[in-house]
């Protein structure tokens, strides 16, 4: 694995980085020089992926076992980080997506569990990793959301709506934010991970087509003719994360094969 040094004594949280493209990311941030931290809940997979990494750039990664639903857990976890190892200076806020769905069937709690995950953990992650920030004068936070943001998804109902809330939640924040301290968000199209596949296999059921079936119809939509890469979603949010981004600032940057139609 050849690195490059823009990231060089920068410490990432990424998370959601057990798998797609959470993994993707914490891999390009490695690249780059950072000291990454990956948070999920299996801990065989951060394993196998802090293994990756410590292969190509020895003692430079870790992990910490995390469910970002039980916020109590999730103090502890960051006062621990924030003790051991000083600031945090990139904070990737990526988790599982809501299951599929329409909003007409959706409870209460599918909406709870969906807003606390997302919105909650995330506002727990930035407040906390602030002052560090601030200190530093070097703050970069990337929200991974979804398309859906721009152009809700027919079936993801409660999707739909946390990424909307995302997004309000984000751009609220760029003008709250000190200077220095960036927060941005990338907008993944179509993109090959599990997480597709299991949306997949729900339409498949739902609808008697076959998975290939399902596939063709959405690369149908996508200029680019196939599905994304995690790795070129991850390219996209160790972009964001860089010096050279310093002046980007409340957007959100899709990564979709040019499959949205709105300017
Ligand atoms: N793939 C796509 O086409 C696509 C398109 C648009 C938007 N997105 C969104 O982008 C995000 C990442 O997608 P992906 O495709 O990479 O999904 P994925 O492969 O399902 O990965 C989700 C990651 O989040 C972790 N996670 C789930 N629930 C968690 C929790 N409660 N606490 C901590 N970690 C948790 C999972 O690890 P553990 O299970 O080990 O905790 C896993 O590492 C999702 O929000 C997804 O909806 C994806």
């Amino acid at each position: 694995m050849a690195r490059a040094n823009d990231l060089n004594g920068k410490r990432a949280l990424v998370c959601g980085a057990s798998s797609g493209i959470g993994r993707a990311t914490a891999m390009a941030l490695a690249q780059k020089g950072a000291r990454v931290i990956a948070l999920a809940r299996t801990e065989a997979r951060l394993v196998g992926l802090t293994d990756e990494i410590n292969a190509a750039f020895p003692g430079e990664a870790g992990y910490v076992v995390a469910d970002l639903d039980d916020r109590l857990a999730l103090q502890g976890i960051i006062d621990s980080l924030l003790g051991e190892g000083g600031p945090v200076h990139i904070l990737v806020n990526n988790t599982g997506g809501p299951p599929p769905g329409q909003l007409l069937d959706a409870t209460a709690d599918d909406l709870q569990t969906a807003f606390s995950r997302h919105v909650l953990a995330a506002h727990l992650l930035i407040t906390r990793f602030l002052p560090g920030m601030r200190e530093c004068s070097y703050g970069r936070i990337v929200n991974v959301i979804s398309t859906s943001v721009r152009e809700p998804i027919p079936g993801l109902g409660v999707s739909n709506t946390i990424r909307a809330a995302m997004a309000g939640f984000s751009k609220t924040l760029s003008h709250e934010l000190p200077g220095g301290v960036t927060i941005n968000n990338v907008l993944p199209g179509y993109t090959d991970t599990e997480r597709l596949a299991s949306l997949g296999e729900s339409i498949a059921d739902r609808t008697g087509k076959t998975l290939e079936e399902i596939l063709e119809r959405w690369v149908s939509n996508v200029p680019e003719g196939r599905l994304g890469r995690p790795e070129e979603v991850a390219a996209a949010v160790a972009f964001l994360a860089s010096p050279d981004a310093g002046y980007i600032r409340g957007q959100s940057l899709a990564v979709d094969g040019g499959r949205m139609k709105s300017i």
